[in-house]
């Protein structure tokens, strides 16, 4: 049987999302009741972090612990992948030694290079192109919070990054409509856009992009790997922040998310993201038990 592997959102169909999704809401439910769920017994994940991470590797790590399981961690400074091992041997050798991998690194192409190596499903935890895991989650606390998403507008306010074309899948996924506002010099690169064009709308301004939309999205203008552009993107990003004039064009009762870590004042003014409308703890959290019913569905299958 063919490994299923979790490189992007694209990689699971609508009908994998609402399952893992309906196990995340049991697997919550027992987390917040202390009840013992361990179906993962001696099963080992092997957490490969090329990038800092304080979410990503503490849920996985967690989530692994309290499934019954193990996790190891292993980064790029005291691996032999930082000795320049290739990536093609690591997926051979790790993937015989355990159950699932996590990878965070920076090109896609090299998490496919490692999959297409590997014994055992892997997941992507976050590579330059995309943030699988982060916007499943993020999905799954916009329903919590306000029911299906299906057919709703979601304004994206920031940088063509990671989480951008990872929320471009998922309009596509799930049906939703993405306002999409990036400064000039940045914006989206129409090959790498996967929907169709009747599931988002790219804005020059971004506050136009915000008008009546359910939810509103930023993330930092400088993403991991592009420290150096960091002073140049600060000048570009001017007028991009998210603040409490932007949010009072979207709809009322609009969410505010942001994948975290976030810089006040940069991306985010501090009353919207420390405001009523923010989700961001509930996002944060919501990473444990996604990625729970997650590791479950792709180490056990389908249970119910
Ligand atoms: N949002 C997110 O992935 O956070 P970390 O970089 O801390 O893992
Ligand atoms: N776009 C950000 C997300 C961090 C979780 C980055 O890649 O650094």
């Amino acid at each position: 049987m063919a490994i299923k592997h979790f490189l992007q959102l694209s990689d699971f169909t609508l009908d994998e999302f609402n399952y893992v999704m309906e196990r995340a809401r049991i697997i919550k439910r027992k987390f917040k009741n202390y009840e013992t769920y361990h179906p993962l017994v001696d099963r080992t994940l092997v957490m490969v972090f090329e990038k800092n991470s304080t979410r990503t590797r503490l849920s996985f790590e967690a989530g692994m612990q309290q499934l019954g399981g193990a996790a190891i961690y292993l980064n790029t400074r005291d691996s032999q992948l930082g000795r320049g091992e290739p990536v093609e041997d690591a997926g051979q050798v790790m993937s015989r030694m355990c159950d699932i991998i996590m990878i965070r690194t920076f090109g896609q192409e090299i998490i496919e290079r490692f999959a297409a190596n590997s014994r055992v499903p892997v997941i992507n935890g976050l590579t330059n192109e995309h943030h699988p895991c982060q916007v499943f989650a993020d999905i799954f606390t916009f329903i919590e919070h306000r029911g299906s998403i299906a057919g709703k507008t979601v304004a994206w306010i920031g940088d063509a990054n990671n989480m951008l074309y990872s929320w471009l899948q998922a309009a596509q996924i799930f049906g939703f409509h993405l306002n999409v506002s990036t400064p000039a010099g940045y914006e989206t690169d129409p090959a790498r856009i996967d929907a169709d064009q009747d599931h988002y709308t790219l804005f020059t301004n971004p506050g136009d992009a915000c008008a009546g939309v359910s939810l509103v999205n930023t993330d930092v203008w400088t993403s991991m790997g592009y420290e150096a552009e960091n002073q140049v993107r600060l000048k570009a990003f001017d007028g991009w922040i998210v603040d409490a004039e932007k949010m009072a064009r979207a709809a009322p009762d609009a969410l505010f998310m942001h994948c975290l870590p976030a810089h006040r004042g940069e991306e985010v003014s501090a009353d919207v993201i420390d405001g009523p409308q923010s989700v961001v703890w509930d996002e944060a959290e919501n990473r444990l038990h996604i990625q729970k019913a997650l590791l479950e569905y792709l180490m056990v299958g389908r249970i119910s």
